[in-house]
This record gives C-alpha cells, structure tokens and sequence, in this order.
C-alpha cells in the first residue's frame, strides 16, 4: 500500500520522539497500519537547531500552514503546543481543508476543542488527540471506545507528570521543590510554561477533555476549580505520611443529582488506594461505569517516548482510516454541563 505521509509541525521533546519512534519500529508499524507512515516535511522554529536526530530524509517548510493543502501531504501532526496562536491557526487551516490532523495540544482542545470537532465532522475528516491526555496511556481509547458502553459516574487520577514526579520525589529524597522542577524540566516533562503545570491547570486542561468523552457534555474549562502544588511543602508531605497519606495532585469530574462538578487540586490520598502508588512521571486514571465496574488505566504520562508511542498510534488510526467523531459523539449530540454549584463542591 502507499504509505501514509506525515508533516511533522513541532520538532521538540514530543516532535524528537515521534522521529526516533518510527525510524525504530517502522517495519513493524507498517504491517499494523497496513501501510509505511513516513515523515515526508518538518517544520519548527529554528531551522538550525540541534536536535540529536538526522532530519536530513525529511524536507524543512518555513510556511507550516502551506502544509494544510499540499497533495503529497496526508496527515499533519501539531506538536507545537499553546493553546492559541500557531498551533490554532494551523488546526484551523488543516481542517477547514480536509486534511486530517494529529495534535498532543490539550490545552488548545481545552478551550478550542468543540469548535476544531465541528470542522472536522464538516469535513469528514480525523482529529486525533491520544497524546493530549496522560501521555503514554490509551485513555482517550479507552474512554471514547472501550467504556462507550457505559453510564459514568465519576472519572478522576492524576493527569500530571510534572506535579507526580515532583511530589514523590520530594516525599523520597527529600529533596526541595525547585531543584525537583528543574529536574522534571530537563527531562522533558514540564509545559514549555511550567506555571501550567505547577498551578494546576494543565491537569485541568486534561479533566476538560475527560469530562467531555465520560458525560457526554461540551467542553468547559472555565468550569474546573483548580489549585496547583505550588504552595506544597515538605512538612506537608510529612505530616500527611503521619497521618497515613499520601500528597497528590488529582483531578476529578464527579456526576451526581446536584450537577456534574470538576476540580483539580491536591489531594490526601489514603496509602490503601492505588493512586498513592503512583510514582514519578506516572499518571493513572480511574472511571466508574455502571456495566464495567472501575476501570484503572496507569502507565507513563509525560516525556518523548511515552507521547511519541501516543500520537503514532493515532496516526496508526488515520491509515487504517479508523477514527470518529472526535468527543465520541456529534458535537450537536454533547449536552452543555448542568454544573453543581460551589456548594455542592
Ligand atoms: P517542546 O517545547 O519541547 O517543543 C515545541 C516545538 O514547537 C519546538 O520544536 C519549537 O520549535 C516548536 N515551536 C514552538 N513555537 C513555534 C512557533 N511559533 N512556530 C513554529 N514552531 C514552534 O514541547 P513538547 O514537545 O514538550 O510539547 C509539544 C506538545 O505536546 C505540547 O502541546 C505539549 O503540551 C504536548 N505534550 C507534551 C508532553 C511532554 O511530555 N513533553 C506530553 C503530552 C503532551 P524550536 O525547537 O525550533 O524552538
Ligand atoms: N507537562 C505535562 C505533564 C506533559 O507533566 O504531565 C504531559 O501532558
């Protein structure tokens, strides 16, 4: 079969990862996509910048919104990030001209996502997000496919790798948050910002999108009440060890007679429950359906291999031309939120 041509937008920790990940697996990734999935252009800011891989195989576009209508195009894939800006602007070109489109972006489908959702069901056309919730772990599938069946009740874990690792690397080594940051953020885990991660809202951005997929409801960022581990000190983390908990931060998005209610904050976590378990760069998520039972996704949320494994599975999906509507649903199909009111919090 032909295989399947890939623009690559974004050539950092994640854009790094997809390059190595298909050059290492791509016989394999072949025969599961039924076709080759070769990077044909790439496109970044600097086109002179180092990146430890050879890109010379690949040709460089100063333009990346060109890449919308080009023939010898057949999938652009945005790992720039930002949820606004070039990152839009490209979603938008690309849908708008019927080219499938793969981003990482959540934070762009946070507060963009039902309008990028309706251009692609106009259009026919794949929009594809695995990597933007929980890094490595299939949960997008898992929510929009696997548990499709169900009526969910609560869906909540923790969703940010930056926040985990600086948590229990503090509660184990003892060691201060800042140094912990800068570690997480040499190891490609952090937001090109790291405020959104520290603060919370990242994780939000995720919720955003997980709440959408479990209930049925249009997105709604402005409806997650979010507080970060910016002010989270090691007496807290020992005083909580004390009292047999653990410190972490989880978002939850809970559906109940009083509304459907989101936040994100840090949490004690009973050492009992397997959320405190929950080492490092982990994230795992929990949903509650009512056929399935408790569902329990864990493995890697951040950094280049566990997100490149992410997007190429979407891309796996755009060449066996298997993909739907994009929240599991038409976006005319998603009910707004009924949201509980602060007291019910
Ligand atoms: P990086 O900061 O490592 O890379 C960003 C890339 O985008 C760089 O190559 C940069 O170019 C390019 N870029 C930035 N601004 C522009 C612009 N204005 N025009 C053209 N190119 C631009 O980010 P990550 O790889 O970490 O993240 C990419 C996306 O993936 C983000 O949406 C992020 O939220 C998401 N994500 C990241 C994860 C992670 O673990 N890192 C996990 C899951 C999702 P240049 O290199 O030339 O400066
Ligand atoms: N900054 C994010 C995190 C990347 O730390 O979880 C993965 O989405």
């Amino acid at each position: 079969h032909a295989p399947l041509r890939v623009a690559l937008v974004g050539l950092g920790t994640v854009g790094g990862g997809v390059i190595r990940l298909l050059e290492a697996n791509g016989d394999l990734i072949a025969r599961r996509a039924g076709c080759p999935i070769q990077i044909v252009a790439i496109s970044a800011r600097d086109k002179n910048k180092d990146r430890g891989v050879d890109l010379s195989p690949y040709e460089w576009v100063d333009d990346m919104n060109s890449l919308a209508t080009r023939d010898d195009v057949d999938v652009v894939v945005e790992l720039i990030g930002g949820s606004d800006g070039p990152a839009l602007t490209l979603a938008r070109q690309c849908l708008m001209a019927g080219k499938p489109f793969v981003t990482a972006n959540k934070a762009m489908l946070a507060h963009h996502g039902l309008d990028l959702a309706r251009l692609a069901e106009t259009g026919g056309i794949a929009l594809k997000y695995e990597a933007a919730v929980a890094g490595g772990i299939p949960v997008i599938k898992g929510m929009r496919e696997g548990a499709a069946a169900n009526e969910i009740s609560r869906v909540y874990g923790i969703l940010n790798g930056t926040c985990n690792y600086i948590l229990t690397t503090m509660e184990k080594e003892g060691r201060g948050f800042d140094e912990v940051l800068k570690e997480a953020q040499e190891l490609g885990y952090a937001e090109a910002d790291p405020s959104f991660d520290i603060d919370g809202v990242d994780a939000a951005h995720k919720l955003t999108i997980l709440a959408s997929l479990a209930f049925g409801t249009e997105l709604d960022f402005d409806a997650v009440a979010t507080t970060g581990i910016r002010h989270v000190i090691a007496a807290d983390i020992a005083e909580a060890a004390a009292l047999g908990y653990r410190i972490r931060l989880v978002g939850m998005a809970q559906n109940g007679p009083e509304g459907l209610f989101q936040r994100v904050h840090p949490m004690l976590v009973p050492l009992d429950h397997p959320l405190a378990h929950v080492d490092g760069s982990l994230n795992a998520v929990v949903a509650e359906g009512n056929f399935v039972g408790r569902l329990f996704f864990q493995g890697r949320g951040a950094g280049d291999g566990p997100t490149a494994s992410a997007v190429v599975a979407d891309l796996i999906d755009v060449a066996r031309d298997e993909y739907g509507d994009a929240f599991a649903m038409p976006v005319a199909a998603l009910t707004p939120q009924h949201k509980a009111d602060a007291g019910a919090r």
